[in-house]
């Protein structure tokens, strides 16, 4: 039995950064990834990662409020506004921080860390390494993490591990039964604090620009443990992802100047009126959807896809600032990205909703948290701005390992708990022997794939009640059909078929939860598009969606939204307004603006030439 205070459960940025918190402040801690930590999601971040740094000068300086200001408006009004404060508030410091650790950040000429333009954002705020900043700063992290471990030693890594059940008694976590997918055995672990970082459910729909390991299985454990998941209906698509293949091509593209342009070479977003003004940065949401509408017109190039033409940028800023998608272009769709357009889909990008936690990343278990696209705190509302997704695993990873550190620091620690242990490792050895013995003529990747169809045809981009109960129709047929998935292969080493069918029966969980929060949720919000509501409707709907787990389903009920700095407007494009008068005084929000800065904040400093990017 491996005895941790804490355990982290995911291995990318969010995970990462828990882990350093932990580590130093000497708790001993595991990191069960099922991967290697840097094979891990935030790898293929690509376009960049927010804060208002001010970099780039457009008019009036940027600032944090103006971030938290678009955050909120980009997530549709249904973004917790405390916690969205909370995080543009700390972004600078974050972003100083891992600089200061090392990342690579491309420069501008002054040599400060440069800035580029996002879709709904009113400054040029997302700080980059060229195209490739999940993986810059994934490496910077895992560098320094290693560096402090090696002096202490307090964190281990389980690397393809998996873990299969969380364990919880009297609303705390006691434990944890992982898998060693190398031998096929199952341990116990004892420890008081898990942080889920898993990251998102995007595997759950066949086109996703996601990994393969973005199954959700993080936020089953912890739905089936008790901890409620929330507002699971926002799903994010991404308007350019590689045609056939779903792999991202960043958003960067367009923030640099990249058009989208139909079958006849026209800038089609032009003739929508949501589009018209921003046209390629315009939100996600809002593009994604005006390019399916295109293609549905018949607009489409060999009626299939349509075009992202960097051609205009020229081969110097393109190889500069994009080298990855010359590459990805290049090597997935055999095209020179410098001479041809790209042809491209929208396709499942992000996972708004997630494991309900605090502001301070706590769950409603006793010693369970949860950060990252995991988790949902909620800053992202229902759509999220790009370049948000980076900034918020390594302000909430951080968080959730302080906030970890602090409750191990107030309990009473390892009481025995041997007998709850070795009866959970019975049960789950248990579960997984008879899981051996069937001998169904199901397959577990076919299911897969039949279910994450299922959810691109009928919870995709527009949605509608018909098409919504009919996808829960399927999910429930799959279900049942999982009763008789058969395991041919009986080795314990890498079994994937045992893999894909635990896999399996955790993102069924989790679609489910998506599909029900999405037939009642009846309005049109951020990315959650319904064709027969299509107004967004705050007088019922400005709230969030929890469900609970329960065997005959998802329960749902709904919690209040923390508003209280920016008053929801009807459309997207209201005026900017000063916002500070709007704080009630004496709400949360306005002591969270007065409040002194988290750290004081390094400067920003000029690197030499030689550094640049
Ligand atoms: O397009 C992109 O580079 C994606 C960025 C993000 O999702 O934050």
């Amino acid at each position: 039995m491996y005895n941790f205070d804490a355990v982290i459960i995911g291995g990318g940025l969010a995970g990462l950064r828990a882990a350093y918190e932990l580590v130093n402040n000497k708790i001993k801690t595991a990191l069960i990834s099922k991967v290697y930590p840097i094979r891990s999601h935030s790898n293929a971040a690509q376009g960049g990662v927010n804060a208002a740094l001010g970099n780039i000068e457009k008019g009036l300086p940027d600032n944090w409020e103006k971030h938290a200001y678009d955050t909120i408006k980009g997530s549709d009004y249904i973004g917790d506004q405390d916690a969205i404060m909370k995080m543009c508030k700390e972004a600078p410091y974050r972003i100083y921080e891992i600089e200061h650790w090392g990342c690579p950040f491309s420069r501008t000429d002054e040599g400060r860390i440069a800035q580029r333009p996002f879709g709904g954002s009113g400054f040029p705020r997302t700080a980059y390494a060229t195209d490739r900043t999940g993986h810059a700063m994934l490496h910077t992290l895992y560098e320094q993490i290693m560096r402090k471990n090696e002096k202490n030693k307090y964190l281990t890594f389980f690397d393809e591990w998996f873990v299969t059940k969380l364990i919880v008694k009297d609303k705390s976590v006691k434990g944890i039964i992982a898998l060693d997918l190398k031998t096929g055995d199952l341990h116990p672990f004892r420890t008081d604090a898990a942080i889920v970082a898993t990251g998102g459910v995007g595997r759950i729909y066949s086109k996703s620009t996601n990994a393969l390991i973005n199954t959700g299985k993080g936020l089953a454990i912890a739905y089936r443990a008790g901890a409620d998941l929330k507002d699971m209906e926002f799903i994010q698509f991404h308007p350019t992802t590689l045609y056939g293949t779903n792999i991202l091509v960043t958003e960067g593209a367009r923030g640099e100047g990249a058009y989208l342009l139909n079958n006849i070479g026209e800038r089609f977003l032009k003739n929508y009126e949501d589009s018209k003004r921003a046209m390629e940065i315009a939100p996600r949401d809002i593009v994604a959807r005006n390019m399916i509408r295109e293609i549905k017109k018949g607009n489409a190039v060999n009626n299939l896809y349509l075009h992202l033409d960097l051609r205009r940028l020229g081969e110097k800023l393109i190889s500069k600032r994009l080298p990855g998608v010359i590459e990805l272009a290049r090597k997935f769709a055999g095209i020179n990205a410098i001479t041809e357009p790209i042809p491209v889909e929208p396709a499942q990008h992000y996972t708004m909703g997630g494991i309900d936690v605090d502001i301070n990343c706590r769950t409603k278990i006793d010693g369970l948290y949860a950060a990252g696209e995991a988790a949902c705190v909620s800053v992202h509302g229902a759509n999220r701005l790009g370049g948000n997704s980076l900034l918020e695993t390594i302000v909430f990873g951080c968080i959730a390992g302080e906030a970890a550190g602090e409750y191990l620091s107030k309990i009473k620690k390892k009481n025995e708990r041997m007998y709850l242990m070795e009866s959970a490792l019975r049960e789950e050895k248990k579960g997984i022997e008879d899981l051996y013995k069937r001998e169904g003529n199901e397959s577990s990747f076919k299911l897969f794939e039949e279910m994450s169809i299922a959810m691109w045809n009928n919870i995709g981009i527009f949605r509608n009640e018909v098409q919504l109960k009919e996808g829960l129709e399927n999910l429930k047929r799959i279900k049942e059909r999982c009763n008789n998935v058969g395991i041919r292969y009986k080795g314990k080493r890498f079994n994937f078929e045992l893999y894909w069918l635990l896999e399996l029966i955790g993102s069924i969980d989790i679609a489910e939860a998506v599909i029900m929060g999405a037939i009642e949720r009846k309005e049109s919000r951020g990315s959650h598009y319904r064709t027969d509501y299509p107004k967004r409707d705050d007088e019922n709907y400005l709230k969030h969606t929890i469900a609970t787990y329960s065997p005959e389903g998802a329960k749902l009920s709904y919690k209040p939204v923390t508003l209280g700095y920016v008053v929801p407007a009807e459309s997207y494009f209201i005026s900017r307004r000063i916002l500070t008068p709007l704080l009630p005084s004496g709400s949360p929000a306005a002591a969270l603006c007065a409040a002194p800065a988290p750290c004081i904040l390094m400067e920003n400093t000029a690197l030499p030439v030689r550094h640049r990017f």
